[in-house]
C-alpha cells in the first residue's frame, strides 16, 4: 500500500508540473497496472488517455466530488483524446449519488437538427450517400457535450465550472506531449482528417509532416473555446462566437444546423434502466441507448444457465453467449430508438418471461441461423407478460464519498466526421450516421435499423453506448464499467459483468479476458485471439459461421468496489496509453 501511495504521489507530482510548467509533462505510467489494477483507498478516475485520468483525479484531491472530477476528466478528453474526446459530439453520463442512494442517467445526446429530414442521405438511386451521410457537414447532429457537461456540474457536482476546465485549457493553451497512440492514429486517420483544410491545420504541423510522439500538440483555437465557455457557460457554445463559427462552417458547405438547433439543444435527465442478475442490481443507459435495454435482455436469458459449470470462454459457454446477443440485437433493429419519438418497448424487452421464451428457442447442442431470427413482433411483445470504433470513449469516477460517475461520449468514428469549425479548434461528430438513413440498409457499423431510428428533426439517433454501474444486493456500488466499440459495445459490457459476476475475475482480470460479438446481422461470429483454437472448431461444428480472422473487440475503463469500500480501477490492456489514477 506504501508503495501505491507513493506512486499516487509521483503522478500527482507529475500533475503539478503539467499544469504549472511549461510545456507539459508526461504522466508517468506503472507498466504493471496493465496486468493489475490500481488500487485506491479514496478515489480514482479511469480513462483511455492518461492526461486526462490525472486531470480528473486532481479536481477530486483539491476535494472535489466523482462528477466534478468527471467533468473535468471530460473537457481534458476533448483535448488529449481528440480521435473521440469532445466538445463537438455528444454522450451519457450515469451519476450514482451516494447520500441520496440515487442513480441518475444524463442524456446528452446529439439531436438532428430542425431541417434534417427522412431521406436527407438517400441518392438519386435511392441508396444511402455514405460520404454525405459520415464524412460532409451533414453528418453532424447538433453537439450535446457542452451542455451535458454543464448540466452535470450544475445539477450534481460542488466546484465552478471555470475550476474544473482550467486544466482542459491549460493543456490546449501550452500544449501536451503527443503519445505514440495519438501520433499513430493520425497517421491511420491521415486521409479524411488531412483533407478537412482545418482539421488540417489543427491536427498536422505546420511544415505539413505528423507529429512524432513526444512533440508538442498545441491547439489555441480550441483553447479560446473551451475559456468562452468557462466564462460564459452554455451561451459560450450555443450562442456567439462559438455559434458564429460554427454556422460559418455550416453555410460554408450547404448545411443546416442553424442558429435555433443551437439554442434549442437540450439535455434530458432520463431514469436509467435496471435489473437483476442474479443477486446484483444492474443499472445502464436507457433509449435512446439500445445499450442497456440490452444489456439487461442478455442478461435475463443468460441467467437461465450456470455459466461457471460450463467453464470461461468455453464452446458451450460462447455458444449460449451468441445466441442471446443474435436474440437482441434482432430486437434491437426493430424496437429502438429515441423514446421522445418513439414507443420503444423497453419493460417488454427487459422482461424475465420474454427472455424465458428466448432462451427456450436456444438449442444447446447447434447455432441458429440469423436469417431465421425475426424481432419479435410488436404485438407479440406487447403481449408478453405473460410469456416472456469504432471510436467512442468510456471514463469513470468514484469519489472517496461513494458517488460514482460513468460515463460514455463520442463523435461516433474516430475523429467524428473529420471536419473541424474552423476558427473553434473543435471537430464536429458524425452521429446521423448512428440513424437508419434507409429501412434494412447498414449503418457505419453494419447495424440495420427501421421506423423506430429513422431520421426526424429533434430526433436522436440510437445508440449503443452502455455506460454501466452495478450494485451489491444491500445497494452499494460495486462495478462502473463501459467500452467503445460502437455495435460492439453491448457484447463487450455484458462480457464485463459476466467475468465479474459468473467467473469471479478480477476487474483487470475481467477486462483482459478474450471476447467475442455477434449482432444478428451480419451473421458472424466475431472472436478475439485467444479464443482456443479447439474452441472455435466446436462452435463450427454447431453451425457458427466465424470471421476470417480475430478482431480486437472494445477497450473498456472499469472501477470495482469491495465491501470495505478500497476501489479496484482497471483500464483496458488493449490500447496504449489508458490510465486508471488513486487520488
Ligand atoms: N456512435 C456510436 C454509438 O453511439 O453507439
Amino acid at each position: 500500500m506504501k508503495q501505491l501511495l507513493v506512486i499516487s504521489f509521483l503522478f500527482s507530482l507529475s500533475f503539478q508540473s503539467l499544469c504549472f510548467a511549461e510545456p507539459a509533462q508526461v504522466v508517468k505510467l506503472d507498466p504493471l497496472a496493465r496486468f493489475h489494477p490500481v488500487i485506491a483507498e479514496k478515489g480514482v478516475t479511469v480513462s483511455q488517455e492518461a492526461i486526462a485520468s490525472q486531470v480528473g483525479t486532481d479536481i477530486l484531491a483539491a476535494g472535489g466530488n466523482a462528477v466534478d472530477a468527471a467533468v473535468a476528466t471530460g473537457f481534458a478528453l476533448a483535448v488529449t483524446l481528440p480521435r473521440a474526446g469532445n466538445i463537438g459530439g455528444g454522450g451519457f453520463m450515469l451519476v450514482h449519488l451516494a447520500e441520496e442512494n440515487k442513480t441518475i442517467a444524463i442524456d446528452y445526446r446529439e439531436m438532428a437538427p430542425a431541417a434534417a429530414s427522412r431521406n436527407m442521405f438517400l441518392d438519386a438511386e435511392g441508396d444511402v450517400d455514405r460520404v454525405k451521410a459520415r464524412h460532409s457537414v451533414h453528418s453532424s447532429g447538433v453537439p450535446g457535450t457542452v451542455a451535458g457537461m454543464i448540466y452535470a456540474l450544475e445539477n450534481f457536482g460542488t466546484m465552478s465550472l471555470k475550476q474544473v476546465m482550467q486544466p482542459a485549457i491549460k493543456l490546449a493553451h501550452k500544449g501536451f506531449p503527443v503519445s505514440r497512440s495519438l501520433a499513430s492514429s493520425l497517421v491511420r486517420y491521415s486521409d479524411y482528417l488531412g483533407s478537412d483544410p482545418a482539421s488540417r491545420n489543427y491536427f498536422y504541423r505546420a511544415d505539413g509532416e505528423f507529429y512524432q510522439a513526444g512533440e508538442l500538440l498545441v491547439q489555441k483555437d480550441l483553447a479560446v473555446t473551451l475559456k468562452r465557455i468557462s466564462k460564459q457557460g452554455r451561451d459560450g457554445f450555443y450562442t456567439g462566437k462559438t455559434a458564429d463559427l460554427l454556422i460559418a462552417q455550416m453555410r460554408r458547405n450547404g448545411g443546416i444546423i442553424s442558429y435555433e438547433d443551437l439554442l434549442n439543444y437540450k439535455v434530458v435527465e432520463r431514469q436509467p434502466v435496471c435489473g437483476d442478475y442474479r443477486s446484483n442490481r444492474v443499472c445502464a443507459m436507457p433509449p435512446p441507448s439500445s445499450g442497456g435495454v440490452h444489456l439487461i435482455q442478455m442478461l435475463n436469458i443468460l441467467e437461465g444457465w450456470d455459466l461457471n459449470a460450463l467453464g470461461h470462454n468455453s464452446a458451450a459457454y460462447l455458444h449460449r453467449l451468441v445466441e442471446s446477443m443474435r436474440r437482441a440485437y434482432a430486437d434491437r433493429s426493430l424496437h429502438l430508438g429515441d423514446p421522445d419519438f418513439y414507443a420503444v418497448p423497453a419493460e417488454q424487452l427487459m422482461d424475465k418471461r420474454y427472455a424465458a421464451q428466448l432462451r427456450k428457442q436456444i438449442d444447446p447442442g447447434k447455432s441458429s441461423r440469423s436469417k431465421d431470427i425475426q424481432p419479435a413482433p410488436t404485438k407479440v411483445i406487447n403481449e408478453s407478460t405473460d410469456i416472456e470504433s469504432t471510436e467512442t470513449t468510456h471514463y469513470a469516477t468514484w469519489d472517496r464519498w461513494g458517488n460514482v460517475v460513468s460515463n460514455t461520449y463520442t463523435i461516433n468514428f474516430s475523429y467524428g466526421s473529420g471536419i473541424s469549425v474552423a476558427g473553434a479548434g473543435f471537430l464536429l461528430n458524425n452521429e446521423m450516421d448512428d440513424f437508419s438513413s434507409k429501412p434494412g440498409s447498414a449503418n457505419g457499423y453494419g447495424l440495420i435499423g427501421g421506423e423506430a431510428n429513422a431520421i426526424q428533426p429533434g430526433k436522436r439517433p440510437l445508440s449503443s453506448m452502455t455506460p454501466t454501474i452495478v450494485f451489491e444486493p444491500q445497494g452499494e456500488p460495486i462495478v462502473a464499467t463501459g467500452s467503445p466499440g460502437g455495435s460492439t459495445i453491448i457484447t463487450v459490457v455484458l462480457q464485463m459483468l459476466l467475468n465479474v459476476i459468473d467467473f469471479d475475475m478480477g476487474i483487470a482480470e475481467a477486462a483482459a479476458a478474450p471476447r467475442i460479438h455477434h449482432q444478428w446481422l451480419p451473421d458472424t461470429l466475431r472472436y478475439e485471439r485467444g479464443i482456443s483454437v479447439d474452441t472455435l472448431n466446436i462452435l463450427t461444428e454447431m453451425g457458427h459461421s466465424l470471421g476470417d480472422k480475430p478482431v480486437r473487440l472494445g477497450v473498456t475503463q472499469s472501477i470495482a468496489s469491495d465491501k470495505n469500500k478500497i476501489k479496484y480501477a482497471a483500464s483496458d490492456p488493449r490500447r496504449e496509453g489508458a490510465a486508471a489514477i488513486p487520488e
